[in-house]
């Protein structure tokens, strides 16, 4: 029987393995990547090779890759649909970035804002897995034939790297790679600090209050939304200048489906405080069923691991063909 299903496109996104996804990486990551299940053939990973670039504990590291995977699983991506796996079960990634190393140059690597960010964060550790990071993240995106990759606007650069480094490999070898699309989801919030709401959500930033984490307590969030930087207006409207109350509504917004006329509307007439206490309520609420399926998938081990072991064994199986391929075109001798 002829095979008329069309082929869906392939997807790639990673996470680091940081234990904390914020409500940010929720809303403008990680809620749209269950989304997109359908439409793609998606792989997501938890990137365990790039956590090291900075120095991690390693209990506390074993913990947080387990910790993210079951946080990826409560928030309802499909092991089923999608194929979901730890970077370092799948020895390719670690294979390929050296080969892709050699493709990409010294100055490219330098122009990289986040490599700067990092080096001037974490200036006793400028390590060379720190410089080539983006070699790394290239390699993940094309052991597997990627079209699209869903990133932010901090991984927008590292994107544009992995294609120029696609196209000039196929440049010199021949066709090769895929060269990767970045994928801009219709709808992702971008979500800013409840306490300088001119600055992105980051769960870096050393003000706890400054943001709100998928595993954060109620009596945490409630308070941290009621200490939300606003202003003086008391008006729930969007506008420009308000970044403080455009941000509650972005986040009240992306999780109700209510419009900002909407929200407008119901606020009409009540102050900050009723409005900061409903957005809190309502992350509250969301986020309350994704804790508990995450507590509840931690204490299954067995599970977890049929998981991660089958997402990676799915995953090597792609990788391995693109890396045979790499090799024979390098001129290898096989094996
Ligand atoms: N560098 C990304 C981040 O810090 C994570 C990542 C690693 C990634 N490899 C990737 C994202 C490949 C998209 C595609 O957020």
């Amino acid at each position: 029987m002829e095979n008329t299903a069309e082929k869906k496109k392939i997807l790639f996104s990673g996470i680091q393995p940081t234990g904390r996804i914020t409500l940010g990486n929720y809303l403008g990551a990680v809620r749209n990547w269950r989304l997109l299940e359908d439409t793609y053939d998606c792989l997501y990973s938890v990137v365990d090779l790039h956590a090291i670039t900075v120095r991690q504990d390693p209990a506390a590291l074993r913990k947080q890759c387990l910790s993210t995977l079951a946080l990826l699983l409560a928030s309802g991506l499909s092991p089923e649909k999608s194929i979901l796996f730890f970077q370092s079960h799948v020895a390719e990634h670690a294979e390929l970035a050296w080969v892709l190393n050699c493709y990409t140059m010294f100055g490219e690597l330098s122009r990289m804002t986040q490599f700067k960010d990092k080096s001037a964060k974490h200036a006793d550790n400028i390590n060379a897995g720190l410089f080539a990071y983006p070699a790394l993240m290239a390699a993940d995106i094309l052991l597997y034939k990627t079209e699209m990759v869903p990133v932010g606007q901090d991984q927008k650069q590292h994107l544009e790297l992995a294609r120029n480094i696609a196209e000039r490999f196929n440049g010199i070898y021949g066709d090769t790679f895929v060269v990767p699309e970045p994928y801009i989801p219709k709808v992702g919030a971008k979500i800013a600090s409840l306490a300088e709401p001119t600055k992105k959500m980051s769960k870096s930033d050393p003000n706890e209050n400054s943001f709100v984490a998928l595993l954060d307590k109620p009596d945490d969030i409630m308070r941290k939304f009621k200490r939300a930087v606003t202003d003086s207006e008391a008006v729930v409207r969007y506008a420009e200048g308000k970044d403080g109350i455009n941000n509650l509504m972005t986040i009240y917004g992306s999780i109700t489906g209510k419009s900002f006329e909407e929200i407008e509307r119901e606020f009409d007439g009540r102050g900050y405080g009723d409005f900061k206490a409903a957005v809190g309520e309502v992350v509250v609420n969301e986020f309350a069923p994704i804790r508990e399926k995450h507590d509840q998938l931690l204490n299954d081990k067995a599970y977890l691991e049929s998981v991660y072991k089958q997402g990676a064994e799915k995953a090597s199986y792609m990788a391995r063909k693109t890396l045979a391929k790499v090799y024979k075109k390098l001129g290898y001798v096989a094996k």
